[in-house]
Protein backbone atom coordinates (compact mmCIF):
# COMPACT_ATOMS: atom_id res chain seq x y z
CA UNK A 1 0.00 0.00 0.00
CA UNK A 2 1.21 3.23 -0.98
CA UNK A 3 0.76 6.68 0.80
CA UNK A 4 2.16 9.84 -1.19
CA UNK A 5 2.19 12.94 1.36
CA UNK A 6 2.43 16.34 -1.08
CA UNK A 7 3.56 19.71 -0.62
CA UNK A 8 4.03 19.98 3.16
CA UNK A 9 7.36 21.42 5.03
CA UNK A 10 9.12 18.43 6.18
CA UNK A 11 11.23 19.41 9.77
CA UNK A 12 14.21 16.86 11.20
CA UNK A 13 15.82 17.61 14.08
CA UNK A 14 18.54 18.44 11.73
CA UNK A 15 16.76 21.09 8.89
CA UNK A 16 13.98 21.77 7.26
CA UNK A 17 12.51 21.23 3.35
CA UNK A 18 9.96 21.64 1.08
CA UNK A 19 9.51 17.82 0.28
CA UNK A 20 6.95 15.37 -0.39
CA UNK A 21 7.02 11.81 1.39
CA UNK A 22 6.75 8.70 -0.21
CA UNK A 23 5.35 5.29 2.02
CA UNK A 24 5.29 2.06 1.13
CA UNK A 25 4.01 -0.35 3.53
CA UNK A 26 4.29 1.18 6.21
CA UNK A 27 8.07 2.18 5.85
CA UNK A 28 9.25 5.74 4.03
CA UNK A 29 10.52 4.94 0.58
CA UNK A 30 11.66 8.57 -0.62
CA UNK A 31 11.77 12.07 0.23
CA UNK A 32 11.88 14.37 -2.30
CA UNK A 33 10.51 16.98 -4.84
CA UNK A 34 7.77 16.79 -6.86
CA UNK A 35 7.46 12.50 -6.58
CA UNK A 36 5.30 10.48 -8.29
CA UNK A 37 3.62 7.17 -7.22
CA UNK A 38 0.39 6.47 -9.51
CA UNK A 39 -2.09 4.54 -7.89
CA UNK A 40 -0.99 5.84 -4.61
CA UNK A 41 -3.05 7.93 -2.23
CA UNK A 42 -2.42 10.91 -2.19
CA UNK A 43 -2.67 14.12 0.64
CA UNK A 44 -2.18 17.37 0.19
CA UNK A 45 -0.37 18.69 3.12
CA UNK A 46 0.19 22.28 1.61
CA UNK A 47 0.32 24.43 4.53
CA UNK A 48 1.15 22.05 7.14
CA UNK A 49 4.68 20.83 8.35
CA UNK A 50 5.74 16.85 8.21
CA UNK A 51 6.95 15.78 11.24
CA UNK A 52 8.07 12.54 12.84
CA UNK A 53 5.71 11.12 15.32
CA UNK A 54 6.92 11.99 18.72
CA UNK A 55 8.28 8.79 21.18
CA UNK A 56 7.46 9.61 24.60
CA UNK A 57 9.94 8.41 26.47
CA UNK A 58 7.82 8.31 29.81
CA UNK A 59 5.16 6.60 30.52
CA UNK A 60 2.93 5.03 33.42
CA UNK A 61 0.05 2.87 31.69
CA UNK A 62 -2.29 1.24 33.86
CA UNK A 63 0.78 1.48 36.63
CA UNK A 64 0.13 -0.08 39.72
CA UNK A 65 1.01 2.71 42.34
CA UNK A 66 0.09 4.67 46.02
CA UNK A 67 -2.48 1.16 46.26
CA UNK A 68 -4.29 2.25 43.00
CA UNK A 69 -3.56 1.99 39.26
CA UNK A 70 -2.87 4.99 36.92
CA UNK A 71 -6.46 5.59 34.96
CA UNK A 72 -5.17 4.89 31.50
CA UNK A 73 -5.12 1.43 30.36
CA UNK A 74 -2.88 0.65 27.81
CA UNK A 75 -5.58 0.87 24.97
CA UNK A 76 -6.79 4.48 26.33
CA UNK A 77 -3.21 6.04 27.00
CA UNK A 78 -2.03 4.98 23.66
CA UNK A 79 -5.65 6.40 22.35
CA UNK A 80 -4.82 9.27 23.51
CA UNK A 81 -1.04 9.33 22.61
CA UNK A 82 -1.96 8.82 18.74
CA UNK A 83 -4.32 12.15 19.13
CA UNK A 84 -1.12 14.00 20.52
CA UNK A 85 1.47 12.66 17.52
CA UNK A 86 2.85 10.04 19.44
CA UNK A 87 3.61 7.37 17.32
CA UNK A 88 5.42 5.16 20.08
CA UNK A 89 5.53 5.62 23.94
CA UNK A 90 7.87 3.61 26.53
CA UNK A 91 5.97 2.44 29.23
CA UNK A 92 7.23 1.48 32.70
CA UNK A 93 7.54 -1.94 33.94
CA UNK A 94 8.08 -2.62 37.68
CA UNK A 95 10.60 -5.55 38.78
CA UNK A 96 8.89 -6.76 41.85
CA UNK A 97 10.89 -8.63 44.60
CA UNK A 98 12.79 -11.55 43.17
CA UNK A 99 11.83 -11.06 39.89
CA UNK A 100 13.91 -11.31 36.81
CA UNK A 101 13.96 -8.29 34.21
CA UNK A 102 12.14 -10.22 31.53
CA UNK A 103 10.16 -12.29 33.74
CA UNK A 104 8.99 -8.70 34.85
CA UNK A 105 8.32 -7.79 31.30
CA UNK A 106 6.57 -10.57 30.02
CA UNK A 107 3.18 -10.24 31.65
CA UNK A 108 2.76 -6.15 31.13
CA UNK A 109 3.69 -6.89 27.16
CA UNK A 110 1.03 -9.39 27.21
CA UNK A 111 -1.23 -7.15 28.69
CA UNK A 112 -0.26 -3.99 26.33
CA UNK A 113 0.03 -6.10 22.79
CA UNK A 114 -3.77 -6.63 22.35
CA UNK A 115 -4.31 -2.82 23.68
CA UNK A 116 -1.42 -0.69 22.34
CA UNK A 117 -2.43 1.39 19.69
CA UNK A 118 0.90 2.70 18.43
CA UNK A 119 4.34 0.76 18.80
CA UNK A 120 5.91 0.86 22.23
CA UNK A 121 8.18 -0.30 24.86
CA UNK A 122 9.14 -0.71 27.92
CA UNK A 123 11.91 0.86 30.69
CA UNK A 124 12.13 -2.02 33.29
CA UNK A 125 12.32 0.07 37.12
CA UNK A 126 14.46 -2.35 39.10
CA UNK A 127 13.23 -2.69 42.63
CA UNK A 128 15.48 -5.93 43.69
CA UNK A 129 19.16 -5.75 42.71
CA UNK A 130 20.21 -9.17 43.05
CA UNK A 131 23.51 -10.65 41.29
CA UNK A 132 20.76 -12.71 39.16
CA UNK A 133 19.28 -9.13 38.05
CA UNK A 134 22.98 -7.57 37.12
CA UNK A 135 23.78 -10.53 35.16
CA UNK A 136 20.68 -10.04 33.37
CA UNK A 137 21.40 -6.61 31.89
CA UNK A 138 23.14 -8.12 28.80
CA UNK A 139 20.23 -10.96 28.51
CA UNK A 140 17.52 -7.88 28.57
CA UNK A 141 19.71 -5.92 26.47
CA UNK A 142 19.55 -8.56 23.87
CA UNK A 143 16.09 -9.27 23.99
CA UNK A 144 15.36 -5.17 23.68
CA UNK A 145 15.26 -4.08 26.73
CA UNK A 146 18.44 -1.84 27.15
CA UNK A 147 16.87 0.96 29.52
CA UNK A 148 16.38 0.40 33.74
CA UNK A 149 15.12 2.88 35.97
CA UNK A 150 16.60 3.49 39.58
CA UNK A 151 13.56 4.93 41.89
CA UNK A 152 15.92 7.23 44.82
CA UNK A 153 12.92 7.74 46.28
CA UNK A 154 9.56 5.97 47.48
CA UNK A 155 11.61 4.45 50.27
CA UNK A 156 8.15 3.68 51.78
CA UNK A 157 6.73 1.94 49.16
CA UNK A 158 9.83 0.02 48.82
CA UNK A 159 10.82 0.72 45.75
CA UNK A 160 14.20 2.80 46.41
CA UNK A 161 17.21 1.46 45.23
CA UNK A 162 20.48 2.72 47.39
CA UNK A 163 24.01 4.21 46.41
CA UNK A 164 25.21 1.15 46.20
CA UNK A 165 22.52 -0.27 43.80
CA UNK A 166 22.82 2.77 41.86
CA UNK A 167 27.13 2.57 41.25
CA UNK A 168 26.54 -1.30 40.88
CA UNK A 169 24.03 -0.56 37.99
CA UNK A 170 25.91 2.13 36.65
CA UNK A 171 28.99 -0.48 36.29
CA UNK A 172 27.24 -3.13 34.81
CA UNK A 173 25.28 -0.69 32.25
CA UNK A 174 28.80 0.17 30.83
CA UNK A 175 29.35 -3.49 30.50
CA UNK A 176 26.18 -4.10 28.68
CA UNK A 177 25.58 -1.36 26.85
CA UNK A 178 22.77 -0.65 28.92
CA UNK A 179 21.31 2.73 30.01
CA UNK A 180 20.29 3.59 33.65
CA UNK A 181 17.87 6.09 34.44
CA UNK A 182 17.17 7.72 37.90
CA UNK A 183 14.30 9.50 39.58
CA UNK A 184 16.39 11.72 41.46
CA UNK A 185 15.06 13.01 44.73
CA UNK A 186 16.31 12.51 48.28
CA UNK A 187 13.91 10.13 50.10
CA UNK A 188 15.06 10.66 53.83
CA UNK A 189 14.66 14.74 54.00
CA UNK A 190 11.34 14.29 52.03
CA UNK A 191 9.61 11.39 54.77
CA UNK A 192 11.16 13.38 57.46
CA UNK A 193 9.24 16.68 56.03
CA UNK A 194 6.19 14.60 55.68
CA UNK A 195 5.75 13.09 58.95
CA UNK A 196 6.71 16.89 60.19
CA UNK A 197 4.01 18.62 58.31
CA UNK A 198 1.29 15.85 59.37
CA UNK A 199 2.66 16.22 62.98
CA UNK A 200 1.86 19.82 62.57
CA UNK A 201 -1.68 18.96 60.70
CA UNK A 202 -0.01 20.92 57.45
CA UNK A 203 -2.00 18.98 54.86
CA UNK A 204 -2.92 20.56 51.99
CA UNK A 205 -1.49 19.70 48.63
CA UNK A 206 0.89 23.21 48.81
CA UNK A 207 2.87 20.88 51.71
CA UNK A 208 3.40 18.36 49.03
CA UNK A 209 5.25 21.10 47.39
CA UNK A 210 6.93 22.01 50.86
CA UNK A 211 8.34 17.95 51.33
CA UNK A 212 9.57 18.07 48.43
CA UNK A 213 11.16 20.95 47.88
CA UNK A 214 13.69 22.51 44.94
CA UNK A 215 16.64 21.36 47.19
CA UNK A 216 15.09 17.78 47.34
CA UNK A 217 15.19 16.85 44.27
CA UNK A 218 19.09 19.25 43.49
CA UNK A 219 21.25 16.74 45.87
CA UNK A 220 19.68 13.77 44.25
CA UNK A 221 20.25 14.63 41.20
CA UNK A 222 23.82 15.94 41.64
CA UNK A 223 24.54 12.72 43.80
CA UNK A 224 23.92 10.68 40.77
CA UNK A 225 25.52 12.65 38.53
CA UNK A 226 28.70 12.19 41.10
CA UNK A 227 28.44 8.33 40.79
CA UNK A 228 28.20 8.35 36.80
CA UNK A 229 30.92 10.62 36.59
CA UNK A 230 33.14 8.78 38.62
CA UNK A 231 32.25 5.43 36.32
CA UNK A 232 32.44 7.29 33.18
CA UNK A 233 29.01 5.86 32.67
CA UNK A 234 26.17 6.86 30.88
CA UNK A 235 23.22 9.00 33.02
CA UNK A 236 19.78 9.21 32.02
CA UNK A 237 17.87 11.81 34.59
CA UNK A 238 13.92 11.81 34.27
CA UNK A 239 11.65 14.17 34.81
CA UNK A 240 14.30 17.23 35.70
CA UNK A 241 12.34 19.99 37.36
CA UNK A 242 15.17 22.26 38.96
CA UNK A 243 17.93 25.01 38.22
CA UNK A 244 20.51 23.59 40.44
CA UNK A 245 20.05 19.99 39.22
CA UNK A 246 19.95 21.83 35.59
CA UNK A 247 23.02 23.57 35.96
CA UNK A 248 24.72 19.99 37.70
CA UNK A 249 23.75 19.07 34.34
CA UNK A 250 25.27 21.64 32.04
CA UNK A 251 28.50 21.41 34.43
CA UNK A 252 28.65 17.72 33.52
CA UNK A 253 28.04 18.07 30.20
CA UNK A 254 30.56 20.33 29.63
CA UNK A 255 32.86 18.37 30.98
CA UNK A 256 32.38 15.57 28.81
CA UNK A 257 30.36 13.21 30.56
CA UNK A 258 27.51 11.09 29.07
CA UNK A 259 24.44 12.77 31.31
CA UNK A 260 20.91 12.96 29.53
CA UNK A 261 18.38 15.34 31.11
CA UNK A 262 14.49 14.25 30.17
CA UNK A 263 12.13 17.36 31.29
CA UNK A 264 8.12 17.59 31.00
CA UNK A 265 5.71 20.04 29.46
CA UNK A 266 4.25 20.56 33.25
CA UNK A 267 7.30 21.41 34.59
CA UNK A 268 7.64 24.14 31.57
CA UNK A 269 4.36 25.40 31.82
CA UNK A 270 3.01 25.18 35.63
CA UNK A 271 5.07 26.62 38.93
CA UNK A 272 4.43 24.98 42.77
CA UNK A 273 1.84 27.87 42.82
CA UNK A 274 -0.50 25.42 41.54
CA UNK A 275 -0.35 23.96 44.71
CA UNK A 276 -2.49 26.85 45.80
CA UNK A 277 -5.31 26.16 43.72
CA UNK A 278 -8.25 24.94 45.06
CA UNK A 279 -7.59 21.97 42.34
CA UNK A 280 -4.29 21.75 43.37
CA UNK A 281 -4.37 17.91 44.34
CA UNK A 282 -4.67 17.33 40.40
CA UNK A 283 -1.39 18.90 40.10
CA UNK A 284 0.27 16.27 42.75
CA UNK A 285 3.67 14.76 41.19
CA UNK A 286 6.67 13.70 42.06
CA UNK A 287 9.01 15.71 41.49
CA UNK A 288 6.99 18.73 42.32
CA UNK A 289 6.70 21.78 40.31
CA UNK A 290 9.15 24.08 41.63
CA UNK A 291 9.15 27.79 41.58
CA UNK A 292 9.31 29.91 38.28
CA UNK A 293 13.69 30.30 38.38
CA UNK A 294 13.50 26.27 38.16
CA UNK A 295 11.31 26.91 35.40
CA UNK A 296 13.41 29.21 33.46
CA UNK A 297 16.49 27.19 33.74
CA UNK A 298 14.71 24.27 32.26
CA UNK A 299 13.54 26.43 29.31
CA UNK A 300 17.41 27.75 28.88
CA UNK A 301 18.62 24.26 29.63
CA UNK A 302 15.90 23.15 26.35
CA UNK A 303 17.47 25.90 24.42
CA UNK A 304 20.59 25.40 24.52
CA UNK A 305 20.64 21.45 24.01
CA UNK A 306 21.38 20.54 27.93
CA UNK A 307 17.83 19.14 28.31
CA UNK A 308 18.01 16.09 25.63
CA UNK A 309 14.20 15.07 25.61
CA UNK A 310 10.84 16.13 26.56
CA UNK A 311 8.57 13.38 27.92
CA UNK A 312 5.12 13.37 30.14
CA UNK A 313 5.39 10.78 33.06
CA UNK A 314 2.15 10.50 31.85
CA UNK A 315 -0.04 9.07 35.04
CA UNK A 316 -3.27 10.65 34.97
CA UNK A 317 -5.64 9.34 38.31
CA UNK A 318 -9.03 10.48 38.21
CA UNK A 319 -10.69 13.28 40.49
CA UNK A 320 -12.19 10.16 42.46
CA UNK A 321 -8.46 8.83 42.98
CA UNK A 322 -7.18 11.88 43.68
CA UNK A 323 -10.11 12.71 46.41
CA UNK A 324 -8.40 9.93 48.17
CA UNK A 325 -6.09 13.16 49.93
CA UNK A 326 -8.46 15.70 49.80
CA UNK A 327 -7.65 16.18 53.64
CA UNK A 328 -4.41 14.59 53.49
CA UNK A 329 -2.03 15.22 50.50
CA UNK A 330 0.22 11.94 51.16
CA UNK A 331 -2.95 9.93 50.41
CA UNK A 332 -2.97 11.86 46.51
CA UNK A 333 -2.06 9.55 44.38
CA UNK A 334 1.53 10.94 42.51
CA UNK A 335 0.81 11.77 38.70
CA UNK A 336 -0.40 13.88 36.37
CA UNK A 337 -1.59 13.50 32.43
CA UNK A 338 0.37 14.95 29.25
CA UNK A 339 0.75 12.09 26.45
CA UNK A 340 -1.52 14.24 24.35
CA UNK A 341 -0.14 17.70 25.12
CA UNK A 342 3.50 16.45 25.06
CA UNK A 343 4.02 17.64 20.85
CA UNK A 344 1.52 20.10 20.49
CA UNK A 345 2.69 21.73 23.39
CA UNK A 346 6.17 21.81 21.95
CA UNK A 347 5.21 23.24 18.54
CA UNK A 348 2.98 25.60 20.04
CA UNK A 349 6.23 27.04 21.77
CA UNK A 350 8.06 26.66 18.37
CA UNK A 351 4.97 28.70 17.07
CA UNK A 352 5.35 31.25 19.13
CA UNK A 353 9.56 31.19 18.22
CA UNK A 354 10.46 30.14 21.84
CA UNK A 355 12.18 27.09 20.53
CA UNK A 356 12.57 26.14 16.53
CA UNK A 357 10.35 23.11 14.87
CA UNK A 358 13.56 21.41 14.61
CA UNK A 359 14.31 21.53 18.15
CA UNK A 360 10.72 20.31 19.30
CA UNK A 361 11.77 17.54 16.77
CA UNK A 362 14.68 17.06 18.34
CA UNK A 363 13.58 16.44 22.36
CA UNK A 364 10.43 14.69 21.40
CA UNK A 365 11.45 12.20 18.49
CA UNK A 366 14.87 12.19 17.28
CA UNK A 367 16.84 12.27 20.78
CA UNK A 368 14.50 9.87 22.51
CA UNK A 369 14.87 7.51 19.63
CA UNK A 370 18.69 7.62 19.51
CA UNK A 371 19.21 7.33 23.20
CA UNK A 372 16.97 4.56 23.14
CA UNK A 373 18.16 2.47 20.05
CA UNK A 374 14.97 2.72 18.14
CA UNK A 375 16.70 2.88 14.86
CA UNK A 376 13.56 2.63 12.57
CA UNK A 377 12.23 5.69 14.58
CA UNK A 378 12.58 9.36 15.26
CA UNK A 379 13.26 10.81 11.44
CA UNK A 380 11.58 11.67 8.19
CA UNK A 381 14.20 9.67 6.03
CA UNK A 382 13.75 6.35 3.87
CA UNK A 383 13.83 3.43 5.63
CA UNK A 384 12.52 4.90 8.75
CA UNK A 385 9.20 3.42 9.59
CA UNK A 386 5.98 6.03 8.14
CA UNK A 387 5.40 7.51 12.18
CA UNK A 388 4.17 10.99 10.55
CA UNK A 389 2.44 13.80 12.22
CA UNK A 390 0.72 16.59 10.11
CA UNK A 391 0.80 19.67 11.99
CA UNK A 392 -1.37 23.22 11.40
CA UNK A 393 0.41 25.81 12.61
CA UNK A 394 -2.54 27.83 11.86
CA UNK A 395 -4.79 26.27 13.22
CA UNK A 396 -5.46 27.38 17.15
CA UNK A 397 -7.17 25.17 19.60
CA UNK A 398 -7.99 25.54 22.88
CA UNK A 399 -7.31 21.86 25.30
CA UNK A 400 -10.67 20.60 26.76
CA UNK A 401 -11.43 17.40 28.66
CA UNK A 402 -14.51 17.10 26.24
CA UNK A 403 -11.90 17.32 23.43
CA UNK A 404 -8.59 15.01 24.89
CA UNK A 405 -8.91 11.21 24.26
CA UNK A 406 -7.64 9.74 27.82
CA UNK A 407 -9.75 7.71 30.07
CA UNK A 408 -9.64 10.67 32.68
CA UNK A 409 -12.37 13.15 33.64
CA UNK A 410 -9.95 16.10 33.86
CA UNK A 411 -7.17 17.30 32.58
CA UNK A 412 -4.69 19.74 34.22
CA UNK A 413 -4.14 21.24 30.66
CA UNK A 414 -7.46 22.41 30.68
CA UNK A 415 -7.96 26.00 28.68
CA UNK A 416 -4.68 25.91 27.24
CA UNK A 417 -4.62 27.64 24.11
CA UNK A 418 -2.42 27.05 21.60
CA UNK A 419 -1.48 28.17 18.18
CA UNK A 420 -1.58 25.49 15.80
CA UNK A 421 -2.63 21.42 16.22
CA UNK A 422 -2.08 18.39 14.81
CA UNK A 423 -4.11 17.36 11.54
CA UNK A 424 -3.33 14.02 11.24
CA UNK A 425 -0.96 11.47 12.51
CA UNK A 426 0.24 8.34 10.94
CA UNK A 427 1.37 5.30 12.91
CA UNK A 428 3.41 3.10 10.21
CA UNK A 429 1.81 4.47 7.88
CA UNK A 430 -1.74 3.92 9.20
CA UNK A 431 -4.03 7.04 9.26
CA UNK A 432 -4.64 6.84 13.19
CA UNK A 433 -5.93 10.18 14.03
CA UNK A 434 -7.32 12.91 11.86
CA UNK A 435 -9.28 16.00 12.79
CA UNK A 436 -10.06 15.35 16.19
CA UNK A 437 -10.80 11.38 15.51
CA UNK A 438 -8.96 8.46 16.68
CA UNK A 439 -9.16 6.28 13.83
CA UNK A 440 -6.77 3.81 15.05
CA UNK A 441 -6.81 0.27 16.66
CA UNK A 442 -6.25 -1.84 19.68
CA UNK A 443 -3.54 -4.13 18.72
CA UNK A 444 -1.72 -2.60 15.92
CA UNK A 445 1.04 -1.25 17.90
CA UNK A 446 3.76 -3.20 18.25
CA UNK A 447 6.51 -3.97 20.97
CA UNK A 448 9.63 -2.17 19.36
CA UNK A 449 13.36 -4.17 20.89
CA UNK A 450 15.42 -1.51 21.31
CA UNK A 451 19.00 -1.69 20.50
CA UNK A 452 21.51 -1.29 22.98
CA UNK A 453 24.31 1.20 23.21
CA UNK A 454 28.12 0.91 21.53
CA UNK A 455 30.39 0.22 24.24
O1 LIG B 1 4.20 11.46 40.24
C1 LIG B 1 4.67 10.68 39.45
N1 LIG B 1 5.71 11.05 38.75
N2 LIG B 1 4.15 9.45 39.31
C2 LIG B 1 4.63 8.39 38.51
C3 LIG B 1 5.77 7.66 39.13
C4 LIG B 1 7.07 8.36 38.94
O2 LIG B 1 7.65 8.78 39.92
O3 LIG B 1 7.54 8.52 37.81
ZN1 LIG C 1 9.44 9.25 38.58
Amino acid sequence: MELLIKGGTVVNAQERCEADVLVRDGVIEEVGRHLAAPGAEVVDASGLLVLPGAIDAHTHLEFPFNGTASADDYFAGTRAAACGGVTMVFDFVTQRKGQGIREAVAPRDALCAPKACVDYSFHVALTDLTPQVLAEFSDAAAAGLPSFKLYMVYKRDGLMMNDADIVAALRRSKETGTLIAVHAENPDVIDRNIDTFRAEGKLSPWYHYLSRPEPVEAEADIRAIHWAKSLDAPLYIVHLANAEGMQAVRDAVNAGYTIYAETCPQYLHFTSEVYKRPDGRNFVCSPPMKGQASQDALWKGLQEGYIKTVATDHCPFTQAQKDWGKDDFTKIPNGCMGVENLYPYLLDAANRGRISFEKAVEVASRNPAQIFGCTKKGAILPGKDADIVLYDPHHPFTVSVSNMHSDCDYTIWEGLELSGYIRSTYARGRLVYHDGDFLGEAGYGRFVPCAPRKH
